[in-house]
């Protein structure tokens, strides 16, 4: 049988080192036996942004980038955008399994009863300026609901985890739909759980101030895919901020506040935003060219194209663009679509794009559908926020379980000045 290790030798010294495997990786704490001199701190890697390097073992989210390859335990996601509500998908992330009937009926029960949060909020959410971006009131009131719960402090109890992440998948609607609704100076509605996930969501953002509205059965679902899509994605930025700062035992308010923070710039979740917005400042076709010259001589970049992992079409992308004729069907053509397709179109056959492996990626078809639905464009990190938070929360409830875990804290290459003498 070969053996599951690998030999390094030092040519500084010539020594040689064999290095048990874990699990396929090189464990990088085996490199400090490798000193020289003997008594030095020991080799340490250097991996910044973290490209090659495995921060947990996890069970929850696979993807092979190169094949275009996403699952949630073990799940295709085009089968799980097919078949599934996204309340399945939330306990199949956080259990491992999806749900029975009983399993489900109790989940969203318990999501109902705790959808609606203390009065108080709402006043939070009310003292905003009234064109506060809604991911900055998503993000500050994320923080503030940590005060209302200091049980959730006590982060070692896998029951209270599991209250708190229900709590968190609930509220985060409610708070999205109250930011929404702060811009547009409506008054919160209460939520109407009986309504079920999306639908409750759809008519907390867009019913009048007496709470008539009739979701459209095709963009609930399509409300509900999108959140399905969004659900997971391992390691990212804004997960691998959750793990860290969970890491601390912070409680799970104040570290999904920071992973919605993480979530909400350009080159992440704030990336369909972007793509609204160029897709806005191109104009009209004949734009195109000139904006891709822009983008190959490096002054900017096509946003919703590109990922660290995938180098292949993204699938969500696929299922998005697919879903996106459907809510037109509804919703009438948007007219942006015709200039994302076109840049689409070249990207797919510019060498630019081609060899550095870009291609659309999960941001660049969901603004158009949420533009669609009649959300604004600040609004979109939100919704992605909502469908993540079932990932952030499976995943950092994970973190708890792994005895290999402690305190993120990565090391620095320190290139400073040495010592010196303090003087004016
Ligand atoms: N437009 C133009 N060039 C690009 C783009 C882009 N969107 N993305 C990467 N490149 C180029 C980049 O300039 C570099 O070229 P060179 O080798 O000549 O220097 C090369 O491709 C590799 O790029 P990188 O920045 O090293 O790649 P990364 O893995 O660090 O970044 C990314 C990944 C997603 C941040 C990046 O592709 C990007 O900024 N995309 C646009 C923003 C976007 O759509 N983000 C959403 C990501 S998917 C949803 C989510 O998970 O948040």
């Amino acid at each position: 049988m070969t053996k599951e290790a690998v030999t390094i030798i030092d040519h500084r010294t010539g020594e040689s080192y064999d290095i048990d495997l874990v699990d396929g990786a090189l464990p990088a704490i085996a490199l400090r036996q490798i000193k020289t001199p003997e008594d030095d701190f020991g080799l340490m890697t250097y991996d910044p942004a973290f490209t090659n390097t495995a921060s947990c073992r996890s069970t929850i989210t696979y993807i092979d980038g190169d094949k275009g390859i996403l699952e949630y335990r073990g799940y295709p996601i085009d089968v799980l955008a097919e078949k599934s509500s996204f309340l399945e998908v939330v306990h199949l992330l956080l259990h491992g399994e999806l749900p029975g009937e009983d399993e489900l009926s109790q989940l969203a029960s318990v999501v109902g009863e705790n959808m609606a949060v203390d009065e108080s909020m709402k006043k939070f959410i009310g003292g905003f300026l009234s064109d506060a971006h809604p991911m900055g009131m998503l993000i500050s009131s994320l923080a503030c609901l940590s005060t209302y719960y200091p049980d959730a402090k006590n982060v070692d109890d896998p029951q209270n985890r599991l209250s708190q992440i229900h709590r968190l998948i609930s509220k985060v609607p409610t708070l999205s739909a109250y930011a929404f609704r702060r811009n547009a100076g409506l008054s919160c509605l209460d939520p109407e759980p009986g309504l079920g996930f999306a639908a409750n969501f759809l008519r907390m953002v867009f019913a009048d101030d007496d709470g008539s509205y009739a979701p459209d059965p095709v963009l609930e679902r399509a409300m509900d895919v999108l959140f399905i899509l969004h659900a997971d994605h391992e390691q990212n930025c804004s997960t691998s901020a959750m793990r860290g700062v969970g890491s601390s035992y912070s409680d799970p308010y104040s570290s999904l506040a920071a992973a919605a923070a993480a979530l909400y710039g350009p080159r992440h979740g704030g990336a369909n935003e972007a793509v609204l917005r160029m897709l806005d400042e191109i104009g009209p076709k004949d734009n195109i060219p000139a904006f891709i010259d822009e983008v190959k001589d490096g002054k900017r970049r096509l946003m919703g194209f590109g990922h660290r992992v995938y180098k292949n079409y993204d699938p969500r992308a696929k299922i998005i663009k697919k879903l996106a004729y459907e809510v037109f069907e509804v919703q009438g053509m948007n007219p942006l679509l015709d200039i994302a397709l076109e840049l689409e179109k070249i990207a797919l056959e510019d060498d630019y794009f081609v060899s550095r492996k870009l291609y659309p990626n999960v941001d660049f078809y969901s603004g158009l559908i949420y533009q669609s639905m009649g959300f604004p464009t600040p609004m979109f990190p939100v919704l992605f926020a909502i469908g993540r938070t079932s990932g952030w929360l499976s995943q950092w409830n994970e973190f708890f379980d792994d005895e290999d875990q402690r305190i993120a804290r990565p090391r620095q290459l320190y290139q400073g000045s040495p010592t010196r003498s303090y003087e004016k």
